[in-house]
């Protein structure tokens, strides 16, 4: 990659794989903002995602979920995190890759379990996992994900790593190019 293709830093990947925290770590490391697809979602729809799903549908959600996406991804200089399963969308994806790098934050079901529940068996689940096994549903759909999610431009394994190492590791792929919008 040449330093002075990078637009936007897009980070994709599962529920909890750090996409958030690390977008935060890259912002404050080259003072580039931080735009998190989710949280503008909520303020569009005025309500929390569970809300969203519950209310409307897991369809209406994508709906929105696309036309944020869009917006976002029409700026540059940005550190965009979008949920976890905007990448599985076919336009989303196309426009992810072309407006900016796009990196896989990739995680062990078993890492991505821990780092939702904090260990807490009563910790309240995120609307996608449902009742039931969330370690059993995490697997199935990551499998599902995982190939799609490798579409992406560069993969970073996060297991292990702190938010900052990981924030290291993308910013060294990056190289100098990131600061021409600093
Ligand atoms: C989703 C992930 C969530 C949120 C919604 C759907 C998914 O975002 O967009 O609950 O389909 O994986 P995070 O990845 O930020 O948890």
């Amino acid at each position: 990659m040449q330093s002075d293709q990078v637009r936007n830093i897009i980070l994709v990947g599962f529920m909890a794989s750090g996409k958030s925290s690390v977008a935060r770590a890259i912002s404050r490391r080259c003072h580039w903002p931080r735009i998190d697809a989710d949280e503008e979602i909520v303020t569009r729809a005025r309500k929390p995602i569970s809300e969203i799903f519950k209310d409307s549908g897991e369809d209406a959600f994508r709906t929105l979920e696309r036309e944020v996406v869009s917006d976002i991804c029409s700026e540059t200089g940005r550190i965009i995190s979008p949920g976890g399963g905007s990448f599985m969308d076919e336009e989303n994806r196309r426009v992810m890759l072309e407006c900016g790098t796009v990196f896989y934050l990739s995680a062990q079901p078993e890492t991505i379990h821990w780092r939702i529940t904090r260990g807490n068996p009563n910790a309240p689940v995120r609307p996608l996992l449902g009742a039931g096994n969330p370690l059993a549903r995490i697997k199935e759909l990551l499998a599902e994900r995982a190939p799609v999610y490798s579409q992406a431009h560069h993969k970073v394994e996060t297991d292990g790593l702190t938010s900052d190492q990981v924030a290291q590791a993308i910013l060294k792929i990056c190289g100098p190019g990131i600061r021409q919008y600093i």
